[in-house]
């Protein structure tokens, strides 16, 4: 337990809440919670299927096999990557829980894991409790926040595990082929499992379509992806994810189910199947909803005379900061001064220093109004 680090943004979440008690009308984008409801015909396949006593009982260890097979379909309706529901399907309960499970599983005391800095902190949650070491792999605009696999691989050639998260939380970056192809080159001559963690996979902007690592050849032979329904379907609050791709990797973590837990609640597990199977809609309206949000936030900068780079996908902006205030500053003030909450950038690693994370999850007009506050504060502390 003391290896674990302090959870960076409860400090802030405290910070919001005692704003919002004194009745300031505080603007809060600083947490990454999706503010839109699961699709109705999700919400109705868990009343149905909580009826069957069926779903009263104990599911069997690995998932219903039907839920393993929506995945599966899923993948091949949506990335055209085929999969075998038995060897190359783990039903997780969140996609925290695999990111986590696969630290225990992999790594020992000592081992080193490979992170994206800025990138998502419970990657290190999981390298902590196993007590193992993060080294990280800096993610910089010039590089298009793609991290520098020569030398990342170079300095920790024996890293056990790299995590990769593309569209990027926190920077908004998605990325083409090639980065996963080289991902694949290097990992297929060392003994280092890819995981790839996809929660943003259905939030492309402009017509993106993110891809999946498994589209890559030679990518399920050294990693998985992780899968979670908490973005794509607003089921924040359910606990359903899965993990796909090396058959090692499958099996390790459904031994591990095994002894730690009994799969998800079944009646949960059948309207993930709803979910993956149904109608996909109401997948498309929130992207544009979060383009819009995106366009409006970034316009209402734009008029004010700020100009920063719109993120390419996720729910996020990864706005750059003045020279000479700390990102932790800089949203204490924020929030202090304008009623505006950001995520500090440093909260994602040395390399989120000078930056500040801005979550979509409110209403346009009131994301005009944050942008405009924010550059309101820009400009009024322009020369410190
Ligand atoms: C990059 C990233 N990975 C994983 C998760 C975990 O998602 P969940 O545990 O809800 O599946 C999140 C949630 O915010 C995330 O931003």
């Amino acid at each position: 337990m003391q290896r674990l680090p302090s959870q960076f943004f409860a400090g802030l979440t405290q910070q919001v809440q005692a704003y919002i008690e004194q009745g300031r009308d505080v603007i809060n984008l600083g947490q990454g919670n999706p503010d839109l409801p699961t699709p109705a015909h999700i919400v109705e396949a868990l009343r149905d299927s909580v009826q069957d006593p069926a779903t009263h009982r104990y599911g069997p260890f690995h998932g219903l096999a039907s839920l393993r097979s929506a995945c599966a379909e899923f993948y091949r309706r949506e990335y055209g990557v085929v999969l075998d529901p038995d060897s190359e399907v783990a039903i997780l309960f969140g996609g925290k829980a695999g990111l986590i499970e696969i630290s225990q599983i992999y790594l020992n005391e000592g081992d080193v894991a490979l992170v994206p800095d800025p990138g998502y902190p419970d990657y290190e949650s999981g390298i902590k409790i196993a007590g193992a070491r993060m080294a990280t792999m800096p993610l910089v605009p010039e590089q298009h926040f793609m991290p520098d696999l020569e030398a990342a691989l170079a300095s920790e050639p024996d890293a056990k595990l790299m995590f990769l998260n593309y569209p990027s939380n926190p920077t908004g970056a998605v990325v083409d082929s090639s980065l996963f192809e080289q991902v694949v080159r290097m990992a297929q001559s060392r003994k280092m499992l890819v995981v790839h963690d996809f929660a943003y996979a259905s939030i492309g902007f402009d017509s993106i379509r993110p891809m999946s690592f498994l589209e890559v050849e030679g990518a399920r032979d050294c990693g998985i992806e992780i899968y979670t329904l908490s973005k794509t379907y607003n089921m924040a609050g359910w606990r359903v994810a899965f993990a796909v791709g090396q058959k090692e990797a499958i099996a390790a973590l459904k031994l591990y189910h095994n002894h730690a837990y009994v799969s998800l609640f079944p009646a949960i597990q059948k309207a993930a199947e709803s979910a993956l199977l149904g109608p996909q809609d109401e997948v498309h309206q929130r992207t544009e909803i979060y383009q819009k949000r995106r366009d409006a936030f970034y316009l209402a900068l734009h008029q004010k005379g700020i100009s920063a780079k719109p993120p390419q996908g996720t729910f996020f902006g990864w706005l750059p900061l003045p020279e000479g205030i700390s990102s932790l500053d800089f949203a204490s003030r924020l929030l202090q001064e304008k009623g505006v909450a950001v995520a500090a950038g440093v909260g994602f690693g040395q390399h989120g220093e000078g930056y500040v994370r801005v979550g979509f999850l409110d209403r346009e007009e009131r994301l005009m109004e944050a942008a405009h506050r924010i550059a309101d504060w820009m400009i009024q502390n322009q020369n410190g």
